[in-house]
């Protein structure tokens, strides 16, 4: 299976989703404060795995802290805990990964645990979430199978794979799992403008993998849709509110609304960790804006005219009237 994301002695390791398709180099965060960049800088990204780099970023944090007393750890535990809340606002798994952490730590205070004791539990908890995020892919994988039909062309936006995950992915976990019981899938991968997440990511994992992959430009999926061209729609999700509106990478509201017209049915995976009770609707979800230079460039090449105004939300939101199931 494809490694994400590890933490070994050297530090945290990840795979650097800004280079691929073209350099399969991996990056290690010495620091808590390097695994907040790396998140920041989409060195990592997608919900789930950025809730596991945050865990493993707090736990090698706590882990290298000198203070030899629980409060002054809590202090320092806390500040970092700030410092990883403040890379990605969207993605809600970020905030579920770091309560997690912050819920552990008081446990273990409260019950008197040593320093040392305290550090091992916040180890254990990441790797907890690591190999919990798996799981939970695998098991949506299986279970999501049953709505994709065989010989299903399905279409997907963004990156929701095991690059997004702690590994397996969860829409392409669905389209994983379908293979997995012996359908034949075609995949249609948007490009994902302006990161290009599904012509770079999606269409490397999955020809790593030999599924059968097909790139199109985010503006192609009316006409394939039109022309009966694309069974089913499955996508991740970076916060669904309580009332099943779905913040995904921007683009996905346009082929919700899309498939609707079309009579596809259009599917969001994602783990537990991805669902925020406490957010009513999709109006109280953050959308992160990022840095014009994605949209007005393409690597060193400038594509728009100097000084052109430029907006680049990452996200947005699809209402749940679109939504015809959520696979969790
Ligand atoms: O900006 P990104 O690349 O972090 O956005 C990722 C997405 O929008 C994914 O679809 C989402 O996180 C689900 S990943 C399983």
């Amino acid at each position: 299976m494809l490694p994400t994301i590890e933490w070994n002695d050297e530090g945290v390791v990840m795979i650097d989703q800004r280079k691929l398709p073209t350099v399969e180099i991996y990056v290690t965060c010495k620091s808590a404060k390097e695994v907040a960049k790396a998140i920041k800088t989409m060195v990592i990204r997608g919900a789930p795995a950025i809730g596991v780099a945050a865990a493993m970023g707090l736990a090698l944090g706590v882990r290298q802290s000198t203070e030899t007393g629980t409060t002054k750890l809590a202090r320092e535990f806390y500040k970092l805990c700030e410092m990883m809340a403040d890379t990605r606002p969207t993605a809600v798994n970020l905030f579920w990964a770091i309560d997690r952490m912050k819920r552990v730590f008081a446990e273990a205070a409260s019950a008197g645990q040593s320093v040392d004791q305290i550090k091992d539990k916040l180890a254990a908890e990441a790797r907890m979430i690591h190999d919990e995020d798996v799981a939970s892919c695998r098991a949506m994988g299986e279970f999501g199978a049953s709505v994709v039909p065989d010989g299903a062309r399905v279409l997907t936006h963004c990156n929701a794979g095991a690059l997004a995950t702690a590994g397996y992915g969860t829409a392409l976990g669905v389209i994983r799992g379908a293979i997995g019981q012996g359908k034949k899938i075609a995949v249609i991968a948007d490009e994902t403008r302006p990161f290009l997440q599904g012509a770079r990511l999606t269409a490397w994992e999955l020809m790593r993998d030999g599924i059968d992959t097909t790139v199109i430009t985010d503006n192609m999926s009316g006409a394939l849709m039109l022309g009966g061209q694309i069974d089913l729609v499955v996508v991740g999700a970076d916060r669904i509110a309580a009332n099943g509106d779905v913040a995904n990478k921007i683009g996905t509201y346009t082929v919700a609304v899309l498939a609707k017209e079309h009579g596809i049915p259009f599917y969001v995976a994602a783990p537990i960790s991805t669902i925020d009770l406490a957010t009513a609707d999709g109006s109280g979800i953050p959308i992160e804006e990022r840095n014009a230079k994605e949209v007005t460039h393409m690597g060193p090449a400038r594509l728009t005219p100097d000084h052109a105004k430029v907006r680049n939300p990452a996200f947005d939101v699809t209402p749940h009237k679109y939504v015809t199931g959520i696979i969790t």
